[in-house]
């Protein structure tokens, strides 16, 4: 569990938080945060007991240090740097490969595959990992399976297609969801007696059926006289109309494979 002594964690935003809420729970310690947000960055370092910077002037050093950096930020913030030859850096983003960190010599991955907004039980969250050097990553593994977390090791391809399926699987569900609520307040309906639909279709893949087999409504019956009364519903949203036209469309395909 000790491997890691010093930890600095970059950047206050959903993983930032997600990350240091993890590691005091499990009894560890981080000694910096730094972000270029003062005002997240200073109240994420008050809330773990650890010191703010606002910017880094000289050399960082950590045992670990985890970049929870917008994608785009991560390569400017290890060109910036001057971070210890020591320590072991890890970015925790889906889609951006391990060579984003190649001026790194000890670079490695900590992807959380969850949504990390609101409330994140951290224990049942699975983290893919990776890391450019053989000992770093037996180092890596040992150091969370003593933490008794639940992690796959990973290479940035495989890495990639998670990420591609986890934005289907969270991002676009709750698109749908989103649009399922505006629908709700445009025709003024009661969201309540929604739920246990929304309930039945989450719980159904998750005690392992398949969501294909389980595909209902009249898309997948070819109800056309339905299909079209509803798309003349949408007249006035024409996104959602689109968006209704081809997931329609995606359902009828899915009979034809
Ligand atoms: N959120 C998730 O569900 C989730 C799940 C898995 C992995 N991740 C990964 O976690 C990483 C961080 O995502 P997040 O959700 O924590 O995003 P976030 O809440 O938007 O936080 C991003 C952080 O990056 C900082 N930042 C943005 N642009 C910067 C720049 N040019 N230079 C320096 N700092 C910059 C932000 O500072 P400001 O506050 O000043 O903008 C903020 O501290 C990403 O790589 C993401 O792929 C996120």
């Amino acid at each position: 569990m000790q491997s890691f002594k010093n930890i600095t964690l970059v950047g206050s935003g959903h993983a930032a938080n997600f990350f240091g809420k993890l590691f005091v729970s499990k009894g560890l310690h981080i000694d910096w945060v730094i972000s270029r947000n003062a005002k997240s960055g200073e109240a994420l370092a008050k809330k773990l007991n650890s010191q703010f910077l606002l910017k880094s002037n000289g050399l960082i050093q950590s045992d670990l240090m985890v970049l929870c950096l917008k994608d785009d930020a991560i390569a400017e913030f290890v060109n910036q740097c001057q971070i210890s030859e020591n320590t072991l850096v890890a970015h925790c983003a889906g889609s951006v490969s391990m060579d984003v960190l190649s001026r790194i010599k000890h670079r490695s991955v900590i992807y959380p595959l969850q949504s990390l907004k609101g409330e994140v039980d951290e224990m049942e969250v699975p983290f893919l990992i990776e890391a450019a050097d053989k000992n770093d990553l037996e180092l890596l593994s040992d150091w969370m399976r003593k933490l008794n977390l639940i992690f796959q090791v990973c290479n940035s391809e495989k890495r990639k297609e998670y990420h591609l399926a986890a934005v289907f699987a969270n991002n676009f569900t709750n698109a749908i969801l989103s649009a399922t609520e505006s629908l709700s307040d445009d025709f003024k309906l009661d969201f309540e007696l929604l739920k246990p639909l929304i309930t039945k279709t989450f719980n159904s893949i998750v005690e392992g059926n398949s969501a294909i087999e389980h595909q209902t409504g009249p898309a997948k019956r070819k109800d056309k006289d339905t299909l079209n009364s509803h798309l003349k519903m949408l007249e006035n949203n024409k996104d959602l109309q689109k968006l209704y036209d081809a997931l329609s469309e995606y359902i009828q395909s899915l009979d034809n494979d």
